[in-house]
């Protein structure tokens, strides 16, 4: 097989064989295929899209690329959660010990933040003393104990993913439906839960701009997981402002626990915890349906188990527990700016991934990979979509060790936020879901 031949034949729109894509796949891992002729068949795909077939072919050519997981000595079902990305999206830190208080193992191999997204390992690292890097036998010794492990995804977890992902963050070929779907999915299968629940965000904070993108994206995923024997369900939600308050490692770490201790937190994003809580328990077998396994997370939250679960978490991977009742021991970075409203009126729009820009400016992110972050900078949102607000009331508060990054991360801010005369309407934060059955919608 000549490289060029395969660009070649996606460019003018023929269809591959599994053959084809597998030696496509495995020659790039092993470093056989130069970035630039991936790059051109990377928007090949972005222009042509890939069938059925073809998207089935590059999850599996990619999940086996490295390890797999066998997580058999874990008794019960393994149910895994993955969100396709999004500003402010601290959901696994609250969900991960919710569920696993109900008593479903979750064992949760996450990674960092790229761009305008966070991730779940830098959010965790921002917790004094706690360690993402466990070992195989920790990580099922502490899933043993206490139900819940969250490590950082090894190297050698579907590798091609690491390769493509990047390669595709430089080259504008994120947004393609077969991309993401054999990214996500290739590395659920190499990372051994039995079923796979799907967080599918649409709207100006997630890579999906429309419902319609949301829904095929995850209609494609869920047709994956089924072909290979792994019940996949997805959840559709919008994504039209940060879905928590806070954007940045160690102000998410504190809104987690807002929400675990009942002290405040977006609504938004409790009620998305919740929402997917509840399928995890049904899939888990856990709950006889939805609407019981809502209430017994409700009650689990209510109750403090989920927030001592947390604590429970922090302490087996070695760090400080007391930040539960004390959040002055996470990092906080010191210079603190207040953006006010540079007008009267209602909020019409937040464009969300433009939040998550001004986050990184101020150190929260990165803008490369393997770049230094700042874990105590940041920002908190003080205004939702709909709220009225008056000339001068703060926005949000801007966290940052520089100073100099201020003008640029308040000019963001500013533009990211449309203030106007009439009241805009709340969109729907659940759309729907999709399985093996098919769309339903809420
Ligand atoms: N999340 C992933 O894991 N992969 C993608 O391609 C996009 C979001
Ligand atoms: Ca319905």
């Amino acid at each position: 097989m000549r490289i060029v031949d395969t660009i070649l034949d996606k460019r003018d729109g023929r269809e591959l064989s599994a053959a084809v894509i597998n030696e496509l796949i495995a020659s790039y891992t092993a470093g056989e295929i130069p970035d630039y002729q991936m790059a051109a068949f990377l928007m090949a795909v972005y222009f042509r899209g890939m069938t059925a077939a073809e998207t089935a072919a590059l999850t599996l050519a990619m999940a086996k690329s490295g390890a797999t997981v066998d997580l058999g000595a874990v008794p019960g079902v393994k149910v895994d959660k993955h969100s396709t990305g999004g500003v402010a999206d601290t959901t696994t830190l609250v969900l991960a010990p919710l569920v696993a208080a109900a008593g479903v193992p979750v064992a949760k191999m996450s990674g960092r933040g790229l761009g305008f997204t966070g991730g779940t390992i830098d959010k965790l690292e921002a917790i004094p003393g706690f360690r993402t890097a466990l070992s195989s036998e920790e990580f099922l010794a502490n899933l043993g104990r206490i139900g819940v492990a969250i490590t950082g995804q090894t190297a050698d977890i579907a590798p091609a993913d690491g390769k493509l992902y990047a390669l595709r963050d430089v080259t504008a070929t994120i947004e393609s439906i077969p991309l993401i779907a054999s990214s996500v999915m290739s590395k659920k299968i190499a990372a051994g839960a039995d079923k796979i629940l799907l967080d599918v965000k649409t709207g100006s904070g997630a890579f999906m701009k429309t419902p319609e993108q949301a829904f095929k994206l995850a209609e494609t995923m869920v047709g994956i997981g089924t072909l290979v024997g792994r019940e996949t369900m997805a959840v559709i939600s919008t994504m039209h402002e940060p879905l928590g308050l806070a954007v940045g490692n160690s102000l998410e770490v504190a809104e987690a626990i807002d929400i675990l201790s009942g002290a405040g937190g977006a609504p938004e994003l409790r009620e998305i915890c919740l929402t997917l809580g509840a399928h995890m328990l049904v899939m888990a077998g856990k709950a006889a349906d939805f609407a019981a396994g809502y209430r017994k997370l409700q009650e689990l939250l209510d109750g403090k188990e989920a927030l001592a679960k947390f604590a429970a978490l922090v302490a087996a991977q070695g760090g400080n527990p007391d930040v539960v009742a004390n959040r002055a021991l996470l990092p906080l970075a010191a210079i603190r700016h207040i953006v006010a409203s540079p007008a009267g009126g209602f909020v019409q729009s937040v464009d969300a991934a433009r939040i998550g820009y001004a986050a990184m400016i101020l150190g929260a992110g990165r803008e490369y990979k393997g770049q230094q972050i700042d874990l105590g900078a940041g920002l908190v949102m003080h205004c939702r979509l709909g709220d009225k607000l008056a000339l001068g009331q703060p926005l949000a508060t801007l966290y940052t060790a520089d100073p100099t990054k201020i003008p640029s991360a308040e000019a963001a801010i500013s533009a990211a936020i449309t203030i106007g005369p009439d009241k805009a309407a709340r969109p729907e934060l659940i759309l729907g879901t999709v399985t093996a059955a098919g769309i339903n919608m809420v």
